[in-house]
Formats: structure tokens, C-alpha cells, sequence
């Protein structure tokens, strides 16, 4: 259950996925999104800073190389606070299951590993929501660097941590950032009791942990009612595998 910063208990789900840069979370959210949605649920996404609320500011404030730890964790606060109020509330009050990409734990590890106090950054998300399952992937940090830096993707100013002034080196700062933030969050799970993934393991092996996780948590989330398509399907004589088998779910 997703309850509110006062325990009180919300319809809807909502499960938040968090680990370093590469560690697959994206993958893992996408194919469980897919899945749920393919089970008939009411399915809302949100990921880590894309409130258009922050979006300009943020934008200047990177490329100018304007913000301090403080003010880019203010601004990351400001973002889901948006999207808390705007979008993640309303879809839980409506039963809905929200799928987080990165969320309050992001904030912990990330900012922290900026130099941000660690009590404070805590202080400032207490307006969150409590997820109904955190779920964690842990990936050592050369097996992570190697799925994101294989092509030799270009970094940027902020996501290679270079603001710390780790080193001149983008890579080489980038490293040293990522390295910090997975220390971090070494002790955010522990805190925090987000449920530990292995994040080394094959894609669908991770998912079919990540759908064991989820699936005692579904009952009373709603769902779409797909009556109407499914009798148009049927009208035009389009009865296929996926059709059948998801009308005797239902039934
Ligand atoms: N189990 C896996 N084994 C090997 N490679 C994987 C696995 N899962 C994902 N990848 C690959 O690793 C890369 C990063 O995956 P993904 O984008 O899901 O990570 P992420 O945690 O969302 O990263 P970011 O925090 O940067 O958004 C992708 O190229 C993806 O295809
Ligand atoms: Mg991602």
C-alpha cells in the first residue's frame, strides 16, 4: 500500500525503482510497465526530474554551471513535489499503479555524494508519499560503467559529478561521482528497507523477481475496463491468443 506522509493508506500502488546510472532500472520499469498494463491494470509512469515546472531552470542553471549542491537539490525537491501534487496523488487516489523511475532515494544518494547533509536532504522529502515497494538494483560499479561508457557516450558538466571538482577528467570524474553514490546507497537500503534486486543477473530473470515482488501487492489496484475495444476486436472477427487468454484472466 502507498500511504501519506501521515500513514494514511492511498488505493493505489506505487513502486519505485533506484540504483546507479546502468544498472537497468529503466529496463526492468519498462518491461514491468508492459506487463501490468497487459494484465488489464490502470498504469501511471513518472521518472526523476521532468517537472515542467523546474525544467527551464534547470536548463539555464546547467548550462551556465549556476547550481550548488544545495540549489540542485532544492530544484530536484521542487520537481517531484510538482509531480507528487500534479500527477503521482491524483493517479493513487484513483487506484492507479504510479511506476517511478528514481525517486526520493535518488535524492538521498545523489545529493549526499555532492557534499549535501545527509539529515537535512531527509528532512526536506518528507512531504513523499511512501512507496508500496522500493525495489533496489545492485550492480558493481565496473559492470554499470561498462554498459553506459561502451560507446564512449559524451558526459555532461553535472552528470559526470564534475561540479565536485573530482577530477579534470570527465570519465574519470564520472567514475569517482558513481562510485560515491553506490556507497550511499549501500546504506539507504539498509534504512530504508528497499528490497535489493541483482542487477548482474540476466534481464529476464531480474524481471521475473521484479513481477514476483510486485504481483501480492496488485489486489485492489484498478483496472481499465476494456470491454469496449475487446468488443470491437470481436466484431471485426480480430480474436487473437492475446485477446483470449486476457478475456479468461478477467473472467
Ligand atoms: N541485465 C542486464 N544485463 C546487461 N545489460 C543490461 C541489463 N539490463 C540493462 N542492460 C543494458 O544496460 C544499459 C543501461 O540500462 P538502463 O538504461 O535500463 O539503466 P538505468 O539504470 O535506467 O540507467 P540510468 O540511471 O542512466 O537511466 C542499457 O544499454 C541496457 O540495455
Ligand atoms: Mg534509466
Amino acid at each position: 500500500m502507498a500511504t501519506l506522509p501521515d500513514g494514511a493508506p492511498l488505493r493505489g500502488k506505487l513502486f519505485i525503482v533506484e540504483g546507479i546510472d546502468g544498472s537497468g532500472k529503466s529496463t526492468q520499469l519498462d518491461l514491468l510497465h508492459k506487463w501490468l498494463v497487459s494484465k488489464g491494470y490502470l498504469v501511471a509512469f513518472t521518472e526523476w526530474n521532468s517537472s515542467p515546472v523546474v525544467r527551464q531552470t534547470t536548463k539555464r542553471g546547467k548550462e551556465r554551471k549556476l547550481l550548488s549542491s544545495t540549489s540542485f537539490s532544492l530544484i530536484h525537491a521542487a520537481d517531484l513535489a510538482d509531480r507528487i501534487e500534479h500527477y503521482i496523488l491524483p493517479a493513487l487516489r484513483a487506484g492507479a499503479i504510479v511506476l517511478a523511475d528514481r525517486y526520493i532515494y535518488t535524492a538521498f544518494a545523489r545529493d549526499v555524494a555532492r557534499g549535501v547533509n545527509r539529515e537535512w536532504v531527509r528532512a526536506i522529502y518528507n512531504f513523499a508519499i511512501q512507496p508500496t515497494l522500493a525495489l533496489y538494483f545492485r550492480v558493481p560499479l565496473d559492470e554499470s560503467l561498462q554498459r553506459i561508457l561502451v560507446g564512449r557516450p559524451e558526459l555532461k558538466y553535472y552528470e559526470a559529478g564534475q561540479d565536485l571538482g573530482l577530477s579534470e577528467d570527465p570519465y574519470e570524474s564520472f567514475k569517482l561521482f558513481q562510485g560515491r553514490i553506490l556507497l550511499e546507497y549501500e546504506h539507504i537500503v539498509g534504512e530504508f528497507g528497499l528490497t535489493p534486486i541483482d542487477a548482474t543477473q540476466a534481464l529476464v530473470q531480474q524481471q521475473a523477481r521484479v513481477r514476483k515482488l510486485v504481483q501480492p501487492h496488485l489486489k485492489g489496484a484498478r483496472k481499465v475496463d476494456q470491454r469496449p475495444w475487446r468488443e470491437v476486436l470481436s466484431k471485426e472477427g480480430l480474436h487473437g491468443r492475446y485477446l483470449n487468454s486476457a478475456a479468461q484472466e478477467e473472467s
